[in-house]
């Protein structure tokens, strides 16, 4: 039961609502006997960057990959360093040097949460996104011809391994048999993209024999961004490739109300590498200082982590605590229309635990 997790806030909100996540965690520690210790680090930061001019120290992976998990706030302060920097600079190294193959986020419609789908109700929308996050689409395989002619030519490949396919698919058929729906949805265009999605298709069917009680069924891209919007309550597991699953999991926690809420997880299944857990939002500089963050997906991604650990209990009791908040208006931030500040509504949501 004893877990050492390296913990980086980064910027702006980062700052805020982080304290709130441990705060929780500690909550659900205490709650479950399990012995966490927190080691806290400065970098992945645009204030480690104005100091030392990078995001992160060379041993950076040195001093983290030790630990069993990785609970990040939000990266970036676009006034001071470009977005490119302190993110390839910073959260983009943890994925790609730790093998964080999966990510997850889960799109569940809570009480309390204004819904932007007209007529959906808390318990018609809950599946989880899973995107494939080290391949496909994002190579930086190509480059540009004739630059600066009129014979300008530019090229970027889209790599798929049977491996890199196989493992997430394994994954979200893993996850899938073990909801009670048991569904599976993959994400494709094969109508379109001639070589690699009937390729992906290819080896969702051949992953579907190995798992029979897994129903399976795919919808080209275009159609299933309409169905996230129309029929939400269809899906249970949706797993797609890297753009593609880039796209579902940001239309699917949009579908579910405020951005302040959703958590995201970057996990390398295996436990070769930390995996990582963060807020899907940013640093949100326009309303950082203030005190007025929604501390809930800093909060939830802290249950992710507990679950990625093995404590399941000790996940559910957290993801309990949250909508039990969420479902009281007194106990809920501005952005909710709520009267707290992200400490307070922090404080609310670990004494429910
Ligand atoms: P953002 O998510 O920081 O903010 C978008 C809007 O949502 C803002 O109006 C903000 O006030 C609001 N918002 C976000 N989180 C909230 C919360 N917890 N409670 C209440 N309101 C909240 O996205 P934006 O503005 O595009 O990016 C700002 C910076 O964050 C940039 O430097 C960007 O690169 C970085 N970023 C970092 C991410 C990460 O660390 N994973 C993810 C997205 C953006
Ligand atoms: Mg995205």
């Amino acid at each position: 039961n004893t877990h050492r997790i390296a913990v980086l806030a980064g910027d702006g909100i980062g700052k805020e609502v982080m304290p709130e996540g441990l705060r929780a965690l500690k909550a659900a520690a205490k709650k479950f006997d399990l012995d966490l210790h927190f080691d806290e680090f400065d970098f992945a930061s645009c204030d480690y960057y104005a100091r030392h001019g990078e995001m992160m120290p060379q041993d950076w992976k040195d001093r983290v990959g030790g630990h069993d998990a990785i609970f990040f706030g939000a990266v970036g302060w676009p006034d001071t360093v470009p977005d490119h920097i302190s993110l390839w600079g910073s959260l983009l190294q943890f994925r790609r040097e730790f093998d964080q193959y999966v990510n997850l986020r889960p799109v569940k419609l809570m009480p309390g949460v204004p819904c932007p789908l007209a007529g959906r109700e808390p318990g018609d929308i809950d599946f989880l996104v899973v995107r494939e996050n080290t391949e496909g689409e994002y190579s930086s395989i190509g480059g540009k011809m004739y630059a600066g002619t009129e014979r300008e030519i530019v090229i970027q490949e889209t790599v798929m391994s049977r491996q890199g396919i196989d493992r997430i698919l394994a994954f979200a058929f893993d996850v899938a048999q073990s909801r009670p729906r048991k569904k599976l949805t993959s994400a494709t265009k094969s109508n379109g993209i001639s070589i690699t999605m009937p390729y992906w298709d290819e080896r969702v069917a051949e992953m579907s024999k190995t798992r029979p009680d897994v129903s399976v069924d795919q919808y080209h891209i275009d159609i299933l961004t309409a169905h996230f919007v129309l029929n939400p309550d269809r899906f249970d597991v949706v797993v797609g490739s890297n753009l593609f699953g880039d796209i579902l999991s940001d239309l699917g926690p949009a579908c579910t109300g405020t951005i302040g809420i959703a958590p995201s997880a970057n996990l390398n299944p295996p436990k070769n590498f930390p995996s990582l857990f963060e807020p899907v939002h940013g640093s949100a500089p326009d309303i950082a200082g203030q005190g007025i963050a929604n501390p809930v997906g800093q909060i939830w991604a802290g249950a992710m982590m507990l679950d990625h650990l093995g404590h399941s209990d000790a996940a559910s009791a957290m993801t309990d605590a949250i909508e039990g908040v969420l479902a009281d208006e007194t106990l809920r931030t501005k952005d909710l229309g709520g009267p707290l500040g992200t400490e307070e509504c922090g404080k609310a949501i670990a004494a429910a635990i």
